[in-house]
This record gives C-alpha cells, sequence and structure tokens, in this order.
C-alpha cells in the first residue's frame, strides 16, 4: 500500500495583476482534486501554489495605480476577492502557498542565478530580438508568427539590452531525449508541439535570456546592480525553493522532491517541459516526474480576456449553484488535456442531469425511503436476492479500481464517469427493486427491503468516498444523511461491501443538488454576465502607441489634406461604405469611399471640412474607385469600437496642406 508515500504536485504560479477567472481556477481545481485523492489513499501530499510576483507587467500596473508594486501584489493576494480569497472559497486544500516576493525565495534565487553563473551556464551577453510585454517573453524573429507574439498573437517590440543568457542550448540534446523517450510531458500530443518548434528548429535551442536591466521589480543580480532576474527564471524555481531548496525556512527537499507532478496550462507547458529540466540539470538536481499540460477553458467558443469582457466569475456561479457544483461541473464535462468551452447552458445541465436527477435522486430517495418504512434504522434481517443485487453489487466493487486507474492518468473526466455509470445503475435497481411496492406488505417484504436500501446505502457510501475529492463538502453531508462514520468513508472501504452498520442512523437531510429552472437560470445569468461585462469593460481604450519608429522622410511623404465634402451617400449594397464627392483645392472632384456608415449619415456630412490623405494609390471597392482615405480618431468605449471623422475649422480652405 502507499502508505504515507510522499506525494508533491503543484499549480502555476498566479500572476496577481487583476481578479482571477473560472479559467485560472481550473487547474487549481484540477490540482486540488489530485491532492485530496491522494490523500485518501493515504499519502502524504504536498500540495504548492502561490503567486508569481515580479516582472514588467505588474511593476506598469503599480505605476498606473498609483502604488508601489508590492502594496500592489499585497493588495491583490490578501484582499477580499482576490487570490487567498478565491481558493479559501473554491475550498481548495494547499498545503504551502509561496509568494516570490517572500524574503526566503528572493534569497534563494539569488544564489540558484550566481551558482549557474558560477558554473558558466549563466553568461554575460548583449540581447537584441522581439520583445512581448503581456506575456514578458522574448523571442526571435523566427519565432514570431505573422510578426506577433506565438503565445498570444499580439504585437510585440524590439529590444535590445546587456543582459545575462541561460545556456540552454548546451542541455538540448538531454532535454530532448527527456520529451522524446520518456513520458515527463503529457499529454503526450504536446511533446511534438514542444520538440519541432523550439528543439529541432532552424537554429536548434536558443540561449534564454535570464535578466533584465529596462525595469527593477525582480530579484536583483546581487553581483551585477541593475540587473534583475528574467521572471520565468524567478518563478519556476518556486517549486523547490517552497521546499527549503537553498534556504532555512523549510527542509522538505529530501522528503518531496523530485515533484510527482506539476499541472500546468498548455501555454505554459514551453517553460517548464523545456527550460525547467535544463535549469534542474545546471543545477545538478532531480528532474520532477511529470508535467502534465492542460487545455484551456473557453467562453462561448472565445478564449476569457478581461478585455473582451467575457470571464466567468468563479465567486458569482458558486454562490447561485454552490462550490462543489461549479467543481464538479469544470472536472465532468471537460476532458482535462484538451481545451473546453464553458457555456452557461451546459453548466446548468450538467447541474440538472448528473447532480440533481442523478446523484442527488440516488440520495434522497433512499435516504426517504430508509426513514419512512424503517424509521431510519434498517433492520439486521436483510434477504438477498443474487440474481438483483449482484450487477449492482458487483459494479460497485470493482468500482475503485476503474476510477483509481483513471485518477492515476488524470482523467478526471473518465473517473467521473465510472462513478456515474454506478448511480445510474443504483437509480435503475430502485426501479427494478420497486421498494414501494414491497413496503405494501410489510410482514412478506419487509428483509428484502431492507435489504434493497441496505445495498443503495452501500452503492452510495462507495460514490461519495470516490467523489469526496470533487466535492468535498457534499459528500460530508451525504455521508451523514446515510449515517456512514469515518471508517465508511476510506479509501479502503471504497473497495469493501458491507461496511456500513446495519443499523446506521440514516436521514433524509437536505436537498444537496436543487434542480434548477434551466429557461429561468440562463435568462437571469445572461443578464448578470452582460451588466457585469459593462462595468468590467473600461470605460475608455485606446490602441497602446506603436513602438517603432518611422523616419521623418517616409512621414513627409504622406500629403495630408483638408477637404469639403461636396456630396456623401451611401453605397449600394454595402452596410459599411460611404461615397465622398470632395473638394481638395485642385478643381477636380475627388471620390473616396469610408467604411464609416455604421456611424454617420451622409447627410450629416454634406459641407463638413475634413482631413484625407490624398497621395494613396487609388483602391477599388465595391467596383468604385477610392482615392484617398479619411482620417478619424477611434477608441473604445464599454467594449464598444467608435470613431469620430477628423472634422476641422471651416475657415481652413479645401486643399490646405496639414502638416
Ligand atoms: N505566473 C505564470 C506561471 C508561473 S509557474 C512557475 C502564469 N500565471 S497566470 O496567472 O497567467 O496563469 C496561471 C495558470 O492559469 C496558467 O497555467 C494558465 O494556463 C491558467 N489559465 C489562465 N487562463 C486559463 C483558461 N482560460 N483556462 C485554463 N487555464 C487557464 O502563467
Amino acid at each position: 500500500m502507499n502508505e504515507k508515500k510522499p506525494y508533491y504536485i503543484t499549480t502555476p504560479i498566479y500572476y496577481p495583476s487583476g481578479k482571477l477567472h473560472i479559467g485560472h481556477a481550473y487547474c487549481t481545481v484540477a490540482t486540488d482534486a489530485m491532492a485530496r485523492y491522494k490523500r485518501l489513499q493515504g499519502h502524504e501530499v504536498m500540495f504548492l501554489t502561490g503567486t508569481d510576483e515580479h516582472g514588467q507587467k505588474i511593476e506598469d500596473k503599480a505605476r498606473e495605480a498609483g502604488v508601489t508594486p508590492q502594496q500592489f501584489v499585497d493588495n491583490i493576494v490578501a484582499a477580499p476577492g482576490g487570490v487567498l480569497d478565491l481558493w479559501k472559497l473554491m475550498n481548495i486544500s494547499y498545503d504551502r502557498f509561496i509568494r516570490t516576493t517572500d524574503d526566503y525565495h528572493v534569497a534563494a534565487i539569488q544564489k540558484i542565478f550566481k551558482a549557474m553563473y558560477d558554473k558558466g551556464d549563466i553568461y554575460k551577453g548583449s540581447y537584441k530580438g522581439k520583445y512581448c510585454k503581456p506575456c514578458e517573453s522574448f523571442w526571435t524573429e523566427s519565432q514570431l508568427v505573422d510578426g506577433k507574439c506565438p503565445d498570444c498573437g499580439r504585437e510585440v517590440m524590439d529590444a535590445e539590452e546587456e543582459a545575462y543568457f541561460f545556456r540552454a542550448s548546451k542541455y538540448a540534446g538531454r532535454v530532448r531525449e527527456l520529451l522524446l523517450n520518456t513520458d515527463f510531458l503529457e499529454p503526450r500530443s504536446r511533446v511534438n508541439e514542444m520538440v519541432n518548434n523550439f528543439i529541432d528548429c532552424e537554429g536548434g535551442l536558443q540561449d534564454l535570456c535570464v535578466s533584465r536591466t529596462s525595469f527593477t521589480w525582480g530579484v536583483p543580480v546581487d553581483f551585477d546592480p541593475g540587473h534583475v532576474v528574467y521572471v520565468w527564471l524567478d518563478a519556476l524555481f518556486n517549486y523547490m525553493t517552497a521546499l527549503g531548496y537553498q534556504n532555512d525556512k523549510y527542509d522538505e527537499v529530501e522528503k518531496f522532491w523530485p515533484a510527482d507532478v506539476h499541472f500546468v496550462g498548455k501555454e505554459i507547458v514551453r517553460f517548464h517541459a523545456i527550460y525547467w529540466p535544463a535549469f534542474l540539470m545546471s543545477m545538478d538536481l532531480p528532474l520532477p516526474k511529470k508535467v502534465y499540460g492542460h487545455g484551456w477553458l473557453n467562453f462561448n467558443g472565445d478564449k476569457m480576456s478581461k478585455s473582451k469582457g467575457n470571464v466567468v466569475d468563479p465567486y458569482l456561479l458558486s454562490e447561485r449553484y454552490g462550490v462543489d457544483a461549479l467543481r464538479f461541473f469544470v472536472l465532468r464535462t471537460f476532458p482535462f488535456g484538451s481545451d473546453g468551452n464553458f457555456t452557461n447552458e451546459l453548466l446548468i445541465q450538467t447541474i440538472n442531469t448528473d447532480l440533481a436527477n442523478d446523484l442527488g435522486n440516488l440520495v434522497s430517495r433512499t435516504t426517504a425511503m430508509a426513514e419512512k418504512y424503517f424509521g431510519g434504522r434498517l433492520p439486521e434481517a436483510r434477504q438477498a436476492d443474487p440474481a438483483l443485487d449482484e450487477p449492482l453489487t458487483a459494479l460497485v466493487t470493482s468500482l475503485r479500481g476503474r476510477y483509481e486507474e483513471q485518477m492515476e492518468k488524470f482523467q478526471f473526466q473518465n473517473a467521473l464517469e465510472e462513478i456515474f455509470k454506478v448511480i445510474q445503475r443504483a437509480n435503475k435497481y430502485i426501479d427494478e427493486n420497486a421498494p414501494w411496492a414491497l413496503a405494501k406488505d410489510m410482514e412478506a417484504n419487509g428483509s428484502r427491503l431492507a435489504a434493497v436500501l441496505y445495498n443503495l446505502l452501500e452503492a452510495v457510501r462507495v460514490c461519495a468516498v470516490l467523489l469526496t475529492p470533487f466535492m468535498p463538502e457534499s459528500c460530508g453531508k451525504i455521508f451523514d444523511q446515510i449515517g456512514a462514520e469515518e471508517p465508511a468513508r476510506t479509501w479502503e472501504s471504497a473497495a469493501k461491501w458491507g461496511v456500513l452498520p446495519a443499523a446506521a442512523a440514516v436521514s433524509k437531510g437536505e436537498n444537496l443538488f436543487p434542480r434548477i429552472d434551466a429557461e429561468k437560470e440562463l435568462a437571469e445569468l445572461e443578464r448578470i454576465q452582460e451588466e457585469a461585462q459593462k462595468t468590467a469593460l473600461p470605460e475608455l481604450e485606446t490602441e497602446p502607441l506603436n513602438p517603432e519608429n518611422v523616419d521623418f522622410d517616409t512621414f513627409c511623404k504622406s500629403d495630408f489634406r483638408a477637404v469639403k465634402v461636396k456630396h456623401c451617400e451611401n453605397v449600394k449594397k454595402s452596410e459599411k461604405l460611404l461615397r465622398f464627392t470632395l473638394d481638395d483645392g485642385t478643381g477636380t472632384d475627388r471620390q473616396i469611399l469610408s467604411g464609416i456608415a455604421k456611424w454617420y449619415k451622409p447627410e450629416d456630412l454634406i459641407g463638413k471640412t475634413l482631413v484625407a490623405i490624398v497621395n494613396l494609390p487609388p483602391r477599388k471597392m465595391m467596383g468604385l474607385d477610392s482615392c484617398g482615405m479619411l482620417i478619424s480618431a477611434v477608441h473604445t468605449e464599454k467594449g464598444e469600437e467608435k470613431l469620430n471623422l477628423l472634422m476641422v475649422d471651416d475657415a481652413i480652405p479645401a486643399g490646405a496642406k496639414l502638416c
């Protein structure tokens, strides 16, 4: 047996840069279910989570908020609605919480950086390349996708600065072996992507820039002031410093390292599957046993993002349906290794079908009948009927094995599916045995009825033991309702039949999973989410400034002129285009087409003085020539795109050059 064998599992440590959403909670709930499952099996578990608090993004956000970076992160970590609060709400049973601003971690990172430097694995050079600020990632030209950040698709900027580099190239061969020839990275489908894109690519695995000088919010390189350690080196080592590596705060490296598994989202697999093992190789440390790259939760088919205002709020949903229902939903519905599409319909349907209809009904019917027919205490005399009972008992006693097989592969969805097959079978068993019919003649059928109800209680008990990692609170209530004391709640007991004492006190308690009126609830959710979207969206948003310079001569070539609108009309069959006839001062009318029909009525523009760039090559649109472009100002307000044509004083004559 696994008695007390240490088991070490981690989540990524979160950027405390804003409110966490259900996507963030997904990984942590999965890790929690896994940690609880391992504890149930008897392991001594270390479940680590925390926050990754350094980096330019945090420094920038703190500046915008007018506070120090430390105040900024403190607030997001510890404030109501912050990270700690969310984990408390979601019933996350972490054993340790690390913050990368913790002193012991900072000092340890400095030692690690120095050790790698002394070894020659970190060297000083000059960084020239592309940088994605939101992702805090450096990229080479060849790694960009359509010139944009390959991770998030946003604009990157040129960056050049003196920097330290980690000799990742030195470890490329070993990392490649690790990925291709072991089960280090799962799901297996992620392996080729890593090897092809980052190791077997043109130029091979590049050395990694591991220090920055353009901002200060990071772990200082103590032997070279001005440099701070790159956030990913700082962050990845949290998995070891939190056990006491290179510090005296803890002393559990021996016990828990190497980690059994790091759960990480797919977009950060690169750091965990390539650089993390390379860093550890450099420090001559054992490698974690596994990195599991889970998929993303999208919402209504779209990536959840604060700027789109479509993030799903775990607080709101837990309040309405209970934390357990939410925890259950995300792990029951989506295969952990792939992306999942979160919709309100699916959430409510799952709660109604699995929790209210199947599980809830089974528990409430069973306990209600035990109460009604036997006052909550079944008699000792129970009459078996093997033909009717064995299909159920066989399925229940073999459940733990099937469940374990799936849990060991992190296939939560399948593990739950196995449990629900048993729950459905037990509901069918009620119908097959029709206890209400047996109850009509208690003298003749009383002991058969007792057997039927006992079997149902046992089925419920075993399912509840195995559901505990997913829905700890609800399962506790189920145990109370069926009278299952501690010995009947254990892992061992889940593979046994007949553990509940015959006279266990059964009581029909509260309805654990009330059925939801789907239509009403969906409308309500939509209303709330729209409302929240409006308030979440920034009042006003403008495009970030373009970091790339344009040289002065090129700029001067653009010919901007004041133009007067002589005529304006909608273009037939086009919802977007307006056709302008303009006086540009040359004496010949100029025609420009502009996609602004959404914002302007043609008659409102006649006589106005606008600004156009007039030396663009003519373009055909809907069969018409457009000779130039009208200049407008664009921004976003509460998520809605706004456009204002640039209008100038009517005293400015048509054709006046703008310079
Ligand atoms: N700070 C890094 C991790 C460092 S680990 C040494 C980081 N933080 S994060 O806050 O941006 O993301 C934390 C985790 O949340 C990541 O694993 C990420 O994949 C996950 N998710 C964020 N949005 C998600 C979804 N919509 N769906 C599922 N997981 C997603 O990355």
